[in-house]
């Protein structure tokens, strides 16, 4: 029996406990946070949408930027006092700050009772129970677990049912862990270990019980998923795979290197009907001095050329990308290739970071960092160039016809919203569903016309 039972916590039901997971970072974080959810549910946790009155709170860290690291401790130091009303709370502490730091984050914030790596979450429910018997000989028991290989992962998630907790028709699948390029500005290698496939059968069988639970929409997940392999099939046969199974209608993977893309990826983007014409390809820099500085192995015409192809094999190909501005020893003039290859690529949306020097990192240790104001100023006007970029894309749908995965009410409550092929949010007010209604569109793509374009969504009517 848990310490919780013992006090009765009439308000919960004597069994039932809640848990809370707030999720940082990329999304592979929110598929691993899923499947935490998934994995506690079939330990009698119900989750809860704060932190308060949860029973087990998670927050499933980030490591790529300093900020990003930060904010562990910041939110740590706000469940303090929810901690102290709640003794019988068990706050762990997953993700990437905990694979790099693991037990100094207990020195540093008392409050956490354990620290679990990416690869060691399918543990959670052994771990809890730990804490729960230590708890009940009067210890205050600290886990801290941060050795697990990925192949062991992979293994460890098949055992977890596919049921999601909350249900969206789009899913996340990881397929591939971890990083060998070693860019000089990143964690990741560090962080997340070698590179490592997932089997194919295993993806297969994830997919299809995601499709069984109503997913209609799979977004393939690796840091290098383009890089995935497993018996001779590289990530164009996989897509081909899934793309046989019925009631799943749309593809999509990330993040991808430019390096790991070969001839049949590409082609797949003109072969493979259910894969999205959009393509998240991080370049990060258009200076070949930085580029090379970083250690990406490319040049910023290879890359260019790249996208070419790309737009050869679906010409409505859409692009989004990663940018870091402020590399250590980046000129005024690095920074203006980096512009001139947003201008000439055109993106349809991208994500674009100061450089943040992590500690243990080939690119920390530069002489040469970069002043933060000339940072900050490098990337605000990247940023009006990308936003200028955005807001034109959207513009363009104006007018044209796209079909709609439909999810679920806005925030607003008076529209259904859905994801365009472009992954933009798209809006469509109640009172133009005539007969259809609102809840039976979830799940279901449909054609809109598009009548309302703005800075990160769009508007319209269901075309019927
Ligand atoms: N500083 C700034 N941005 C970074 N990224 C990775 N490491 C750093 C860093 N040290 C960015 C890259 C990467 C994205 C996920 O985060 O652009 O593609
Ligand atoms: Fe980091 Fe580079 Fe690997 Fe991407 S490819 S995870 S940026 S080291």
């Amino acid at each position: 029996m848990s310490m919780n039972e013992q006090s009765g916590d009439t308000a919960k039901g004597s069994n039932e406990k809640t848990c809370f997971i707030k999720t940082y970072g990329c999304q592979m974080n929110v598929y691993d946070s899923q499947r935490m959810e998934e994995a506690l549910a079939a330990a009698g946790y119900r989750p809860v949408a704060s932190a308060e009155n949860a029973d087990m709170v998670i927050l499933n860290t980030c490591h790529i930027r300093e900020k990003a690291a930060e904010k562990v401790y910041s939110e740590l130091g706000r469940l303090k006092p929810l901690k102290q009303q709640n003794k019988d709370m068990v706050i762990g502490v997953a993700g990437c700050v905990a694979q790099a730091e693991g037990a100094e984050i207990i020195a540093r914030a008392p409050v956490v009772d354990m620290v679990f790596g990416p690869q060691t979450f399918q543990q959670l429910p052994a771990m809890l129970d730990e804490i729960d018997d230590g708890r009940a000989r009067g210890d205050k028991p600290k886990l801290v677990r941060t050795e697990f290989p990925a192949a062991e992962k992979f293994d460890a998630l098949q055992a977890i049912a596919r049921k999601p907790v909350t249900r969206s028709p789009s899913a996340f699948v990881t397929v591939q862990e971890g990083c060998d390029k070693f860019c000089t500005f990143c964690v990741v290698p560090y962080t997340r270990g070698e590179e490592v496939s997932r089997a194919r059968a295993d993806i297969i069988a994830e997919a299809r019980a995601l499709v069984a639970e109503g997913v209609s929409e799979i977004t393939l997940l690796g840091q290098n998923v383009n890089a995935w392999e497993h018996d001779g099939t590289r990530l164009d046969g996989l897509l081909a795979q899934l793309g046989e199974i019925e009631g799943l209608e749309r593809l999509r993977f990330t993040t991808s290197h430019p390096r790991d893309m070969d001839a049949a990826l590409i082609a797949a983007h003109g072969d493979n009907k259910k894969l999205m014409p959009y393509l998240h390809l991080p370049v990060q820099s258009g200076s070949d001095t930085v580029l090379k500085a970083m250690n990406r192995k490319h040049s910023a015409r290879d890359y260019i050329e790249l996208v070419k192809k790309f737009r050869a094999a679906r010409p409505d190909l859409a692009l989004s990308s990663d940018f870091i501005v402020g590399f250590p020893g980046e000129t005024e003039e690095d920074f203006a290739a980096t512009m001139a290859l947003v201008e000439e690529v055109n993106y349809a949306q991208a994500f674009s970071f100061k450089y943040s020097p992590r500690p243990g990192t080939p690119a920390a240790d530069a002489a040469t960092q970069i002043d933060e104001a000339v940072k900050a100023a490098r990337l605000a006007r990247l940023q009006e160039l990308l936003n200028a970029q955005q807001i034109a894309f959207n513009q363009a749908q104006k007018g044209r016809v796209l079909p709609v995965l439909f999810d679920k009410p806005s925030k607003s409550g008076d529209q259904m919203s859905g994801r365009s092929p472009y992954l933009q949010p798209v809006h469509v007010p109640f009172d133009s569903l005539g007969n259809h209604d609102a809840a039976a569109l979830r799940g279901r793509i449909l054609p809109v016309e598009i009548t309302g374009a703005h800075a990160n969504s769009l508007s319209g009517i269901l075309a019927l």
